[in-house]
């Protein structure tokens, strides 16, 4: 795996000569931050040895190279999930290859269904811890010492620094964030109502199908993370409508103002 972090690093650093100090995983909600960025560079996933490339709609593959809010960022546009049939290593491989690029913090944004009876649809919140309820952790098998520890440490995996700023820009915007437990899991099915409610009683606050393997890889490198989220749909007994992926991407493009703005001044803040 070190041989492949470090060919496919070389090659984005030969053809960008470019060093990023911010990454960036554009998922759902985070499309309009595109436009924010200066771009010096952009490699499609398919162009890049031993990239995965994504399949679900609505999902782009590419790797953005530029400027925001004056820091040297690197943005992923497109993600991948466990639920396309990549295995741990695939999903989070481009964690890996970012932090090889010079990388220090990361930043998430995701789509999910909300728990937390307090919470309606529309609302963003930013993720102050997760669960894993994926089948698996990325961890798993040989570690790799130069990467990072074989138990790594996940009592601040997001850090509580990058939420203050985000704290303090939603409320000098006026922008009702909301903070929470964001519980990853498989998919791709939604869950049943009985499975919400189990997600509830566990602690949760959200649950979605992306951001804990990709924060658990960049957590066991030591990297700061951010984590936000769109709640699309309720997973609240009395709330819970049928939900579709459609809806799903309709409810994150209205979002989508608020969030971009407090990802952007908290990549500012850094
Ligand atoms: N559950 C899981 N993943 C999701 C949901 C949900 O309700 N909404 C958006 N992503």
């Amino acid at each position: 795996m070190l041989e492949k972090i470090k060919a496919t690093s070389s090659f984005i650093q030969e053809t960008t000569k470019f060093e990023p100090e911010v990454g960036i995983i554009l998922g759902t909600g985070l499309g309009g931050l595109v436009k924010e960025i200066e771009m010096v560079h952009t490699l499609e996933y398919s162009e890049i040895p031993n990239f995965p490339v994504s399949t679900v709609e609505g999902h782009q593959g590419r790797l953005i190279f530029g400027h925001l809010e004056g820091k040297r960022i690197v943005a992923m546009q497109g993600r991948f999930h466990y639920y396309e049939g990549y295995s741990f290593q695939e999903i989070t491989f481009p964690v890996r290859v970012m932090k090889d690029l010079g990388i220090s913090h990361l930043f998430v944004s995701n789509a999910s269904g909300g728990l937390n009876p307090d919470f309606e649809v529309g609302d963003i919140m930013m993720l102050t811890d997760h669960i894993n309820m994926f089948p698996g952790n990325p961890l798993i098998g040989k570690n790799l010492n130069e990467l990072g520890p074989r138990f790594p440490d996940m009592s601040q995996s997001y850090s509580k620094d990058l939420c203050e700023v985000a704290r303090k820009t939603a409320k000098e915007n006026n922008i009702d964030l909301k903070e929470g437990v964001y519980v990853g899991v498989s998919g791709p099915t939604f869950e049943t109502p009985a499975e919400y409610k189990m997600f509830r009683v566990l602690g949760g606050d959200a649950v979605g199908m992306s951001t804990v393997p990709e924060v658990i890889v960049a957590r066991h490198m030591d990297m700061t993370c951010f984590g936000i989220s769109i709640i699309t749909d309720s997973g609240v007994p009395g709330q819970i409508e049928v939900v579709s992926h459609e809806e799903v991407q309709k409810v994150a493009m209205a979002a989508e103002p608020n969030l971009t703005l407090i990802v952007k001044k908290t990549v500012g803040a850094i």
